[in-house]
């Protein structure tokens, strides 16, 4: 029985080279472990791929939300009203900034309902956050005119998105490039800002806030503000520039078998697909013994005590027990997901 993983990192062979390369040549002194010309490389291309002006290159999701929250300068007392179904990196760099973390419900599609993102907008909030859940972008359009609407940065929690058809709209977006990602260097992430001003503060703040664009000896250089190290290394652009050549190729891949759980009447974007089921727990078991890995990763983030505590949001309380990812990457086959529905079917026919 084939197992299938729900989740899987992938390394082209070009990545396994490119890093290979930079190894060797720096033990002769000939290239950067930390950031060097592959990261400007790797922004180049990752910014043409995918049509914008440019982008920051950062060692994680988590680093680019942080930044984004930076540079828009949310502090005490400022409200951020993002969707409730996330991952706690949307929300932990708010409370850091002993800003409040306010939670939107979501839809049945599992992403945010932009009917109450509307209905939580107060006088003290200062920003907005899309998440695209598993790479939806349905309720992007409404966010963004929501956002101009009110005067409102938004920033778009694209980590899950790359690939997909509709994203990187938003006054900033972040990408993350995490292990299990569409497109992954191990860890790592991207910021991209539609303002040139943000976009050069940005490259600032990652590096301590040196202006390495002065091209001054450090010692030279004045810090202004107070930044971070969240700098990406040549190492990880060199497994993020091979992996970027392979991306048509994944994401062809992805939808070619989207498409399969679509014809199944199953939800499919880009990074995982999802079901919902009223016996969850007995269906995660079911599938287990059938050798497939499924799950209820990314939970309602008004679970965990530092956001504050439960609160009351009618759709989050009626699917938090009922959805259900799905294995759907470069190693699950059209065959695979037939499988996959199949054995739904009969689950759902012995209940
Ligand atoms: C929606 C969302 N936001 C943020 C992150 C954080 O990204 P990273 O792990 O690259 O820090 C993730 C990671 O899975 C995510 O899924």
């Amino acid at each position: 029985m084939k197992k299938i993983s729900l989740f899987k990192s992938y390394v082209s062979m070009r990545s396994i080279l490119e890093v290979c390369v930079v190894l060797l040549k720096s033990n002769y002194g000939k290239a950067y472990l930390s950031e060097g010309p592959q990261v400007k490389a790797f922004e180049e291309e990752f910014a043409k791929k995918f049509g914008f002006e440019h982008a920051s290159a950062v060692n994680s999701g988590s680093s680019a939300l942080d930044l984004a929250y930076e540079l828009i300068g949310i502090s005490s007392g400022d409200e951020v009203v993002m969707p409730v179904l996330t991952h706690p990196a949307s929300g932990l760099p708010v409370v850091h900034r002993k800003a409040k973390v306010v939670f939107a419900d979501i839809e049945e599609d599992l992403n945010v309902s932009v009917e109450d993102v509307r209905r939580k907008i107060t006088s003290q909030t200062k920003a907005l956050v899309f998440v695209h859940f598993g790479g939806n972008n349905r309720g992007l359009k409404e966010m963004l005119e929501l956002a101009r609407e009110k005067g409102l940065p938004l920033i778009e929690d694209a980590a899950q998105a790359v690939g997909s058809e509709f994203w990187g709209k938003a006054d900033f977006t972040c990408v993350s490039l995490q292990a299990i990602k569409t497109l992954t260097s191990g860890d790592g992430g991207f910021l991209v800002c539609k303002d040139e001003e943000m976009h050069k503060k940005a490259k600032r703040l990652r590096w301590f806030g040196y202006d390495r664009e002065l091209k001054q000896k450090l010692g030279d250089t004045d810090i202004t503000e107070p930044g971070f190290k969240y700098h990406m290394s040549d190492i990880t652009a060199a497994i993020g520039r091979g992996n970027l050549r392979a991306l048509d190729w994944l994401v062809a891949h992805r939808k070619k078998i989207g498409a399969v759980y679509m014809r199944h009447g199953i939800s499919a974007p880009i990074w995982f697909a999802y079901t919902l089921s009223p016996k969850r727990a007995e269906l995660i078991e079911f599938m287990k013994s059938h050798g497939v890995h499924t799950g209820d990763y990314h939970y309602r983030n008004d679970k965990y005590s530092i956001f504050g505590g439960r609160q009351a949001l009618p759709v989050m309380d009626r699917l938090e027990s009922q959805y259900l990812l799905l294995p759907l990457h470069h190693g699950v086959s059209v065959g695979d997901v037939e499988r996959i529905c199949a054995l739904l079917k009969q689950f759902n026919e012995s209940k």
